[in-house]
């Protein structure tokens, strides 16, 4: 019998090297016990091991992606599970290509709960505003159901860059001063605050979500477990919103009257009126106004563009100048229709450079990117779409956080950790500075087919 003592619970690069050597040393599964403990030192029980080279085994690059998600599930059997799967790759490539295989079911549905704990803690971390000796600090307390936290660090890292903030969990605290991440021990939730009045605006805004009928029904339950409802300000209007249940269910009714989905309805408005106000990054200085997304609240297909254009600035709608004219055409020509989707941009200001009485479009950075991200990730959880089309790279980058190649992200869908699938294709305006017509009209073609091919899918 080997033991293999890794060095925490989401040790991914620890089980990958040692899975590599067992497995290339044809060590079978069940000689093998994995345990996570303080001494990763004594990796092998027998040290032979390594002498098979971890190279040796050329492994699907799809099975470490899976891995890496499923090494953060709090599944004791998690690393004997995938060493499994890695045997049987090993000795045939193709296994992680049967969808019907169990053991790859297995796995993929515990890759899906990390996916989901890592996405419930982007979207329902709080953080409260403490003072201390260099300023304002902000604390969260957060209570993952997987070893995630790590993992979600850079998320953090990236969105909340120039706050100093620390994230309390059970198991590990992430600490960020601006400039460097550290970690210390796992904390208490009486470590944290309990209460900060500057969440008010957080609490208008769930206020309109938290809707008494869906609590009675336990919808949602369903989509804020109560297990978060603890930690989150906006939840000490519960009683409060239950109280009023009442007066409230009477207004729903007339507004469902008004628009079915009335409820999201409402959340959508306060963020739409909340982004009005937008100062998160200079844009909004020299912009006529917010260009907030346009469409039903359950629209099952998204398409996001870069930023609103001159146009869409002075008319405060996405989409209704020269580009989105082209966008019509080619959605009318994939048989998608513009009021059953739901249209937004990446950033929502007009960025652009005065050239006597014109303004020309000028691309947003990847600053402008990630302060706007925030919207675009609540219009996201608000309105769930199955599908969204990102048209152009900056629609990609700020989707999937990353630099995009238009070329190769093209032509099939990709996760998204905010839930559903995304497209990539090419902004419209591209089509537009096209000057050869037989390319345009072959370039044209091409997005008409991506726009056909997502749409399909929802
Ligand atoms: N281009 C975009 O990306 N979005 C708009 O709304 C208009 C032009």
């Amino acid at each position: 019998m080997r033991v293999v003592t890794l060095a925490a619970e989401d040790d991914f690069e620890g089980w990958r090297d040692a899975a590599r050597a067992l497995a290339a040393a044809r060590v079978p599964p069940g000689d093998i016990v994995w345990q996570v403990g303080a001494a990763p030192a004594d990796l092998f029980g027998d040290e032979a091991v390594l002498g098979g080279s971890p190279t040796q085994l050329r492994v699907p690059r799809r099975f470490l992606e899976l891995a890496r998600e499923v090494v953060l599930h709090s599944d004791p059997e998690r690393f004997a599970l995938l060493y499994a799967l890695l045997t049987r790759i090993a000795a045939d490539a193709h296994v992680i290509d049967d969808s019907a295989d169990p053991l790859l079911q297995r796995l993929e549905r515990l890759a899906k709960a990390v996916r989901r704990d890592i996405h419930k803690m982007r979207a329902f971390l709080r953080f409260r505003e403490v003072i201390d000796d260099a300023g304002p600090r902000f604390i969260a307390w957060f209570e993952p159901e997987h070893h995630i936290v790590r993992a979600n660090a850079r998320f953090f890292v990236d969105r909340f860059n120039t706050m100093r903030w620390s994230i309390l969990t059970p198991e590990v605290s992430l600490h960020w001063d601006g400039e460097t991440l550290s970690e210390g021990p796992g904390a208490s939730k009486a470590d944290a605050p309990q209460d900060d009045p500057t969440e008010a605006i957080w609490k208008t805004y769930y206020a309109s979500i938290f809707n008494p009928a869906r609590l009675k029904t336990g919808a949602m339950l369903k989509e804020m477990p109560r297990k978060y409802w603890r930690n989150m300000p906006e939840t000490a209007l519960v009683p409060e919103l239950i109280k009023g249940a009442r007066a409230r269910e009477t207004a729903m009714v007339k507004t469902a009257r008004a628009a079915p989905g009335s409820n999201s309805l409402a959340a959508w408005e306060a963020l739409r009126d909340e982004a009005a106000a937008c100062t998160r990054c200079h844009l909004y200085k020299h912009a006529t106004q917010t260009v907030f997304g346009e469409g039903p609240v359950d629209a099952p297909l998204m398409l996001v563009g870069e930023q609103p254009g001159d146009q869409e600035d002075l008319a405060g709608r996405p989409f209704v100048g020269p580009a989105g004219q082209v966008l019509d055409r080619a959605l009318a020509d994939a048989g998608i229709d513009r009021g059953k989707a739901y249209l937004t941009n990446a950033v929502k200001h007009f960025k652009f450079e005065p050239r006597g009485k014109r303004r020309i479009h000028s691309k947003p950075d990847a600053g402008e990117i990630s302060a706007c991200r925030w919207w675009i990730e609540q219009e996201l959880l608000l309105i769930r779409p199955k599908v969204i089309v990102a048209l152009g790279a900056t629609a990609a980058r700020s989707l999937f956080g990353k630099v995009m190649t238009i070329s190769r992200a093209r032509g099939a869908p990709h996760d998204l950790a905010e839930g559903g699938e995304a497209w990539v294709t090419v902004h419209p305006s591209y089509l537009l500075r096209i000057p050869e017509a037989t390319r345009k009209a072959e370039e044209y073609d091409r997005f008409v087919a991506d726009l056909r091919a997502a749409a399909r899918r929802v």
